[in-house]
């Protein structure tokens, strides 16, 4: 993260998109270190929508090109810098790539993810996905008449692959670095501590996979995670399954992956798993059964769409009841006292920032699952 002064603004531009209106709407926001408070200007319109204020959970590591920041209940998605001031001062700091863990590690995922955290990397996009012989093909085309791509195709499409968009400095090159070599073995002796000397098999099964330039990286971002074209596949399937979400102060505080890891070691099965930034409507959707029934609930929204939160689908026997013992209580303070192994136990802040959510009743794991994976992921 750079250095800021303690009395600093930065301007981006901002879309939000206006259901009833049926139109993308442009704000100029500015963002003041001193006090985190926002103004934000109507572009088209030509004046102050909303004066100087302070907003709660908005912070440097939340403004970069691409993110979805919440301001009066929208979700922004900033597009641009809005002058060179911010340009310059933000494009040396953080840069994209693409990253994907590959079928055999799937299982890996928390060990990896915390790698990558513990980088220093912000994983701003992560979906879970199946790949057609066809779409890796498109995805190789670089390596087109190359003797190993039948073997890397049959492999890709084998399974479920992860695939993640990275942001931290200078990007590209720290997470190929941080891959290592791209046959395991050599990896082993040259670089003992890399992902494909830690878990790649042989040249095939090397663990994961980087872009290798930031044009690479723009083509593959947009392969997996494009804006205009269809999405690639979710694995969601759908039976004998509960839903988990890893709250955005989880996400942000970088536990995530200790979280995965305890889930996948508890021999849960992650079928289906993906990064979502919740709109407002849809966080008080998704919460509904709570409304009125729980003093917390508008407190609960709030949490819910204040960062990124990774859904999944949990399977096994008896999914929601299993997976709710190992959630434990609600609350963290009684979770540590009643079930200290618990995720909330270890996880949890409070009963707000209480790591996860989990599917309360066993007739709503496969609704909630549906919602986040059929009816989010259009
Ligand atoms: P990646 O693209 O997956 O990040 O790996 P890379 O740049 O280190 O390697 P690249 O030359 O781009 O090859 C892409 C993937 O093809 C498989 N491969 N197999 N059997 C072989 O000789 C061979 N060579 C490459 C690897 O899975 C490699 O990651
Ligand atoms: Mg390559």
């Amino acid at each position: 993260m750079m250095n800021t002064p303690e009395d600093d603004c930065y301007s981006f531009i901002t879309e939000w998109y206006d259901p009833f209106a049926s139109l993308v709407r442009r704000y100029k926001i500015t963002y003041y270190t001193e006090d985190s408070s926002v103004e934000m200007f109507d572009i088209k319109a030509h004046k102050m929508f909303l004066k100087r204020n302070k907003v709660d959970n908005l912070s440097m590591r939340d403004l970069y090109i691409g993110s979805i920041i919440n301001i009066c209940s929208r979700a922004l998605h900033i597009v641009d810098y809005a002058d060179d001031y911010t340009r310059r001062k933000f494009s040396s700091r953080k840069e994209k790539t693409f990253a994907m863990i590959k079928p055999e590690c799937v299982n890996k995922v928390g060990q990896i993810l915390d790698i990558i955290t513990q980088k220093g990397f912000m994983v701003s996009k992560l979906k879970m996905c199946q790949l057609s012989r066809t779409e890796v093909f498109n995805f190789y085309e670089e390596h087109k008449g190359k003797p190993f791509l039948d073997d890397l195709v049959n492999y890709i499409s084998s399974g479920p692959v992860i695939a993640m968009e990275l942001m931290g400095q200078n990007a590209v090159q720290t997470w190929r670095a941080l891959m290592g070599p791209t046959d395991p073995s050599v990896a082993r002796k040259e670089a003992p501590n890399s992902i494909r000397a830690r878990f790649g098999t042989d040249k095939t099964q090397n663990a994961c996979h980087g872009a290798d330039s930031q044009g690479s990286a723009a083509r593959e971002l947009e392969f997996f995670f494009s804006s205009k074209g269809p999405s690639r596949q979710n694995t969601a399937k759908y039976t004998n399954c509960t839903c988990c979400v890893i709250k955005p102060h989880a996400v942000l505080d970088g536990v995530a992956g200790k979280i995965l890891s305890a889930i996948i070691e508890a021999g849960f099965e992650i079928s289906a798993m993906q990064m979502v930034n919740m709109e407002q409507a849809n966080a008080e959707e998704f919460y509904e059964v709570y409304k009125g029934v729980i003093q917390e609930y508008y407190a609960m929204v709030k949490e819910l769409t204040h960062g990124p939160c990774i859904a999944l689908e949990i399977r096994s026997e008896d999914a929601p009841t299993k997976f709710r013992d190992m959630a434990g209580p609600a609350d963290p303070e009684i979770a540590r006292h009643l079930r200290p192994r618990t995720l909330r136990a270890l996880y949890g802040k409070d009963k707000i920032q209480n790591a996860i959510h989990c599917t309360d009743l066993p007739e709503d794991g496969l609704l909630e699952v549906e919602y986040f994976f059929k009816i989010l992921d259009r």
